[in-house]
């Protein structure tokens, strides 16, 4: 593998190795010194072309871990805000000598056309690209951390396994996605990467917050929180963000009020106490509080959204490893 764009192109063997060599970055990242050489000399662009606070900071800390120089460009302060194109700004970036460029952009299929263009060099000389985010595509590193959560709480915890689960997918895991999938590419990465990894996904949304075509997705879908916690009984809900900012025509044009929202499809102390003990409360962050989520749920004992934040460095310091460092012990990722 040469990029990572989307979940779509990992195989189950691939989206383990990247789990198994994020736990065995985890493991080095509560020593003292956490820096490891392994990135020595190479050189990481962040380009940020839309607002972000975790995933940015998140992919300069785990490239900074290993050792690599990182350049963060974001669109604002830079030429990009002159109208310099996407091109022009790959040009750029491949002469000043980047092996990896890691690219949020609000229009969906960005990355893939830095990635293939040619902008960015090819062959050997290739420079590897990261989606950290486009439109309402793919975000496939939060997926990937989604996983690597879920796989260290419930497998490990399910099976007894002392490991976090390590060697493991999610066969048999049961998760409820909850909220704004319509304009979630968290949702969209999440479905296809669970489901290669083998769980059970249900989508519970208004059917306003619902894409067109979800029908043919690896999931269940669902109108009724309700109905879906007391059926299910899922091992992991993951609440989505309300994206207001992508809502042209306003919120209102999805549902009647935020009241109303939160009313059906927020996760607040009541609905925490329909789930099993052992389910966790995940959200990829930034929380709209009292809207998708109450204080209460969001603080409670099973939320790992804090833990999400800190396993996001292991799994981006194990996605810029496989990708730039080469073949994977198993040489299944390269
Ligand atoms: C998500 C994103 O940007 O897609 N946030 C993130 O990366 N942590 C989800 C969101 O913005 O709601």
């Amino acid at each position: 593998m040469k990029h990572l764009l989307s979940t779509q192109d990992l195989s189950k063997d691939e989206a383990v190795t990247v789990l198994d060599t994020a736990a065995q970055m985890a493991a080095t990242q509560s020593r003292e010194i956490k820096k490891l050489p392994t990135l020595r000399g190479r050189t990481v662009v962040n380009l940020f072309f839309e607002d972000s606070t975790r995933t940015r900071i998140s992919f300069e800390t785990a490239a900074k871990r290993l050792s690599a120089d990182v350049i963060n460009f974001s669109a604002k302060g830079s030429s990009v805000s002159k109208g310099e194109s996407l091109k022009d700004t790959a040009l750029t970036l491949h002469a000043m000598g980047a092996d990896a460029v890691v690219v949020r952009h609000w229009a969906s299929g960005a990355p893939h056309q830095l990635a293939y263009s040619g902008w960015l060099g090819g062959g050997d000389d290739h420079v590897a690209v990261l989606n950290a985010g486009d439109g309402t595509h793919q975000h496939p590193t939060q997926a990937l951390l989604d996983a690597f959560t879920m796989r260290r709480h419930l497998v490990g915890r399910v099976g007894g396994a002392p490991d976090d689960g390590v060697g493991s997918d999610l066969a048999g895991v049961k998760v409820a996605i909850v909220g704004d999938v319509l304009h979630s590419r968290v949702a969209r990465s999440n479905v296809h990467l669970l489901r290669t990894l083998g769980a059970d996904v249900e989508l519970v949304a208004p059917p306003t917050l619902l894409p067109v075509g979800v029908e043919t997705w690896p999931c269940t879908t669902s109108y009724d929180l309700d109905e879906t916690l007391a059926r299910r009984q899922p091992d992991a809900v993951m609440m989505l963000r309300v994206q207001r900012e992508r809502m042209s025509g306003g919120a209102g044009a999805f549902f009647p009020s935020p009241l109303e929202y939160t009313r059906r499809y927020g996760l607040d102390a009541r609905r925490l106490a329909m789930l099993p003990s052992h389910s966790i409360v995940m959200h990829p962050g930034p929380m709209n509080r009292g809207l998708e989520i109450s204080a209460e749920a969001a603080d409670s004992p099973g939320s790992v959204i804090v833990e999400q934040v800190a396993n996001g460095v292991a799994v981006r310091m194990a996605a810029l490893y496989l990708l730039l460092a080469g073949t994977s012990a198993e040489g299944s990722v390269q």
